[in-house]
């Protein structure tokens, strides 16, 4: 019965795909050239308030747009896609793009604080939670998740990622392209390598070998078609010299050949355009050429496949089958999304309050507590009082990060006010921004150090501005802008303790507050609730569980700094000087990849692995008794790194493979079991081809990239 119950899904659902694939085949047949290069056209918004332009609109009218984005509202969206769907020839449906990057309305943390959760089921959520919100406003198309790795603190973006780490990159890449395409697409962005940017600085061109392109970038866009990500945008870099957006290795062979990826490419915003000032093109027409025939199926911005790529396929210098390829992508999509049945796709959104608890949660776990001398924290809320200081104390923008989408200044708790809901009505709280962000000014520091000198203790956020990270938004300092830093001076000198609260979107320098402030917390920009997460934290109620998902340098000369390096043929030795290394800073970082701390301490012991000796399509099974030590409860995120002994290429000293959070009890210890697949031990060979290798391998389980217990096993054939 069961055998055939699976025979007619099976059959109903072969008969739906070949439906739709005849349905497919015989739109196309009836299109004329100019529809299908109009199916592969997607512009931004143009008009009045959200709307598009009176142009744009009849770009509908004619068939000429594919889609549409940055339109605002669902009513908005309905009025265009009436258009598009009863007066056009052909009545094909426009999809509605919009970067819905960490909440449409109610902002989460920012996918780099976030990834400090270590907690894929927490992406998701936010992600499901954000395409909800989305969808009701009219929105069927996300260019979200960004998945570049990213190595250089100085490159803004940074923050729109997951960190260095291709393995949490890919996890949580793929979990956001699960919770978005609930009921929105999903893209992965930006392909590829854009995170290498030279020297840090946005939109430069990047030198990836093709070793570095398969181990460090590619992996998380990979997990991300796994997971059936519908698109995939192209990036602005150049790789060696051949822009993203036109190369037909990355799009072509890598994308649709090796991977087989069903979606769609679209190209980022004029980055077909932008081939000519790369300089691999001489005009619009050649630039969109390029593109196309390299495997980038939509042309966001430039307007040059609908405008100047006609006469190249008249001519036959674009084959008909290259422009029908691209749009069947699209048209799949579109099916795919149901907008023939349901082009309006009404939907609505839970009531905000509910995304909000949600919202809290999510950015206790991303908070990660750098240093707690002294158990400076947590506070006690009964503590008689407080100096709140800093211009992110009070502030209601900031906290929204980079790319906010709709989100609200006002619907934002500042720490001031996490900080006052915690403490009696009898405490005093006492608030003073002390400075600027970024200006010079130091006339409010006196009335800072008078109310840290009368308070018993004095909480400082301090940091950067939502918009000092993101994109256009390099820097080449990553201290703390302004006068912050002389800010946290004054104030420390008066003798009362200091607890600094940062708030910024990728990993700042700040080594005098490390050896001179008993208390440091990261909580990035973590949205609408950082207020409350933050004072959650601060007083207890929640124990920081959040672990660095970037490497924190001492100072910009150690950047890149990141820990899944090489080893290089004379590793550091402090008593050799012909080793490698720096004669005036050490190697380590500040803060390494996995590190935080909490409120309790946790304890490893007996290290086991069951299988020592395992094939090459076996799973290593760790086990580790995981102990909380201390006196409270808390969530210990258990790390697992793998060290390849010896490969014919140099094995990066560790790599992150498995890793789960654990809570415990004080006092209760717990086994902790762990699996990596040896298939998951790949590399690229030095044929360039994806290989195990036999042997010897070292497995670290611990708190953090730079420490933990260690066993081997081996790999045979
Ligand atoms: C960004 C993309 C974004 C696009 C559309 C570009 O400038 O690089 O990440 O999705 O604009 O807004």
């Amino acid at each position: 019965m069961l055998h055939r119950c699976i025979t007619v899904v099976l059959t109903l659902f072969v008969c739906a795909v070949s439906a739709s694939a005849q349905n497919l085949d015989s739109l196309l047949s009836r299109m004329t050239l100019e529809e299908k290069l109009g199916q592969l056209n997607l512009l931004s918004a143009a008009g009045e308030n959200g709307r598009p332009s009176t142009d744009q609109v009849a770009l509908a009218r004619a068939g000429k747009l594919g889609g549409l984005f940055n339109v605002v509202g669902a009513e908005n969206t309905a009025a265009v896609q009436r258009v598009a769907v009863t007066e056009s020839r052909l009545k094909i449906p426009l999809l509605f793009g919009l970067d819905v990057i960490h909440g449409y309305r109610t902002i989460f943390p920012i996918p780099l604080g976030e990834a400090s959760a270590f907690d894929p089921d927490a992406a998701q959520a936010t992600a499901r939670a954000a395409g909800v919100e989305a969808a009701a406003a009219g929105i069927n198309w996300t260019y979200a998740p960004m998945v570049d790795i990213a190595h250089d603190p100085r490159w803004g973006r940074i923050a729109e990622g997951s960190g260095e780490d291709p393995y949490l990159g890919s996890l949580l890449g793929a979990a956001r392209v699960r919770g978005f395409q609930e009921t929105i697409f999903a893209t992965a962005k930006h392909f590829a390598g854009y995170g290498a940017a030279e020297a840090g600085r946005e939109y430069n061109e990047t030198e990836i070998s093709e070793r570095t392109m398969r181990e460090i970038y590619l992996p998380p866009f990979k997990a991300a078609v796994d997971a059936g990500v519908a698109s995939i945008m192209s990036a602005f870099n150049s790789i060696s010299g051949n822009p993203a957006s036109g190369n037909a290795w990355l799009t072509d062979t890598v994308l649709h050949k090796e991977w087989r990826y069903p979606g769609f490419v679209v190209s980022d915003w004029t980055s077909v355009a932008e081939l000519i000032a790369h300089g691999v093109a001489g005009g619009a027409s050649e630039a969109g050429r390029r593109a196309l025939t390299a495997g980038v199926d939509m042309d966001m911005q430039s307007g040059i496949y609908v405008d100047s790529l006609a006469a190249l396929v008249r001519a036959n210098r674009i084959p008909m089958a290259v422009v029908d390829s691209a749009v069947k992508r699209i048209l799949r999509a579109k099916m795919r999304l149901g907008l023939f049945k349901d082009p309006y796709r009404a939907r609505t959104a839970p009531p905000i309050a509910e995304t909000r608890t949600l919202a809290r949660r999510v950015a206790g776990e991303s908070i990660v507590l750098l240093k707690n001398d002294r158990a400076t924290l947590p506070l006690d809320k009964n503590t008689a009082s407080i100096a709140v200081i800093g211009p992110l104390a009070d502030n209601k923008a900031e906290p929204l990060g980079p790319w906010h989408t709709m989100g609200q200044p006002d619907d934002v708790v500042t720490v001031l006010q996490g900080i006052k809901s915690k403490v009696p009505a009898s405490a005093q709280v006492t608030y003073v921004q002390g400075s600027g962000i970024e200006d010079s000014s130091t006339a409010g520091f006196a009335a800072a150090v008078n109310a840290a000198k009368q308070a018993k203790v004095a909480v400082l956020v301090l940091g950067e501005r939502g918009d000092m990270s993101g994109e256009a938004a390099s820097r080449s300092d990553i201290g703390l802008p302004g006068v912050q830093q002389q800010l946290l001076e004054a104030v420390a000198a008066t003798g009362t303790p200091v607890v600094l609260v940062l708030m910024n979107g990728r990993p700042l320098t700040f080594e005098w507050a490390v050896e001179h402030v008993p208390a440091i917390v990261e909580t990035w920009f973590l949205g609408v609730e950082a207020g409350n997460a933050t004072a959650d934290v601060l007083f207890g109620d929640v124990n920081p569980s959040g672990r660095l998902p970037v490497t924190f340098p001492r100072s910009l000369g150690q950047v890149p700094l990141y820990y899944n390096h090489r080893n290089t043929g004379r590793p550091y030795d402090a008593n050799n000087k012909f080793t490698s290394k720096y004669i005036d800073s050490p190697n380590t970082p500040r803060y390494p990849f996995g590190y935080g701390l909490s409120y309790t301490t946790f304890a490893y012991r007996d290290l086991k692995v069951a299988n020592p000796r395992v094939k090459a399509t076996d799973t290593v099974t760790v086990t580790v008794t995981v102990a909380n030590t201390g006196t409270r409860e808390g969530t210990e995120v258990v790390q697992l790194y793998v060290r390849d002994e010896v490969a014919s290429v140099a094995p990066r000293v560790r790599q992150l493979k498995a890793f789960q959070r654990v809570s415990l009890k004080p006092g209760e210890s717990r086994p902790v079991t762990l699996r990596v697949a040896a298939r998951d031990l790949w590399f690229y060979g030095l044929n360039m081809k994806r290989v195990v290798e036999p042997g010897t391998f070292r497995v670290y389980v611990g708190s953090n990239s730079a420490e933990g217990q260690e066993a081997v096993f081996e790999v045979i054939r």
